[in-house]
């Protein structure tokens, strides 16, 4: 497909509008590779023809491919290790002594892509505490872009997916070849629940939860909406649940009922008590 100019400025308001993604200016070439295949399937000679009719057309499905196209969504198993080592060394103990009346514990991954988050989580639990088979936990995943919870409810992936961030042990355990890929077996797949969320949209039949997982999606926002997020996050979180955002992410000066705390190698959010 040629490359001619195209409203990026459009592309990037939509963006922003319906997911709370700030694509910075000197992204179009983001543009420019992800939304080829996609005008040409709409049968556009080029992307700016395809641009100006999402401009004059109502919203729908177009506008959607078209913004899924332009998230990122880098992601890979057991990303950054430390929040996992934390789930496994301080999280899941203490919930399982805190939560041994009830037996059951509600996880959460609010950005999770194509699932490779919520997996890590859910193989977590089947290695580390065999107890937890028979509590209720719920694990719930969610994400802005259906595409990418389509291929995370499959649980399909490529050599290079699987080869990042899994052990080779883990991967036998977990994952059965087929043809160039691998397929996540059922017993992980049916721990976790995929659903449509939009987070910058007022959040639905979520359960009070006790671990959230809401890793490397803040930083594409501004400042308004990672504030807004962060206040339904404080509603959301049980008192003494426990947050993971991603590395470059935090809640100073944008939630101050959040605290931060440091265990050896990993840090965590906690709400401040009273
Ligand atoms: C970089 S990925 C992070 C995936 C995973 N949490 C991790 O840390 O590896 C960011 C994800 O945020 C999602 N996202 C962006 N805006 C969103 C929104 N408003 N609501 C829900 N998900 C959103 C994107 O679709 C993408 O899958």
């Amino acid at each position: 497909m040629p490359s001619s100019s195209f409203d990026f400025e459009y592309l990037r308001e939509l963006v922003r509008q319906q997911s709370g993604v700030v694509l910075e200016p000197h992204k179009d070439y983001l543009a420019t590779l992800h939304l080829g295949k996609i005008a040409d399937q709409a049968g556009f000679e080029s992307i700016a023809p395809f641009v100006e009719s999402l401009k004059t057309t109502p919203f729908g499905d177009r506008h959607l491919q078209s913004i899924e196209a332009l998230l990122t969504g880098e992601t890979f198993f057991f990303r950054d290790r430390y929040p996992f080592e934390a789930l496994q060394t301080y999280v899941f103990p203490a919930l399982i002594q805190s939560r041994s009346d009830r037996r059951a514990i509600n996880i959460w991954s609010a950005a999770c892509s194509t699932g490779q988050e919520p997996y890590s989580i859910a193989m977590l639990i089947r290695d580390c505490f065999p107890e937890l088979s028979t509590w209720k936990i719920r694990l719930i995943a969610s994400d802005f872009s259906q595409k990418a919870l389509d291929q995370a409810q499959q649980g399909q992936y490529t050599n290079l997916e699987i080869s990042r961030g899994l052990s080779p042990a883990m991967r036998d355990r977990y994952f059965r070849p087929i043809g160039q890929s691998w397929q996540i077996v059922d017993e992980i797949r049916q721990m976790v629940e995929f659903r449509q969320l939009n987070l910058i949209r007022p959040w639905v039949a979520l359960p009070e939860l006790d671990i959230i997982f809401l890793r490397n999606v803040l930083i594409y926002f501004d400042v308004d909406k990672k504030q807004a997020v962060l206040d339904q996050v404080q509603r959301h979180l049980q008192p003494d649940g426990y947050l993971f955002l991603g590395g470059g992410e935090t809640t100073l000066h944008l939630n101050s009922r959040f605290e931060v705390i440091h265990n050896r190698t990993s840090l965590y959010h906690r709400l401040r008590s009273g």
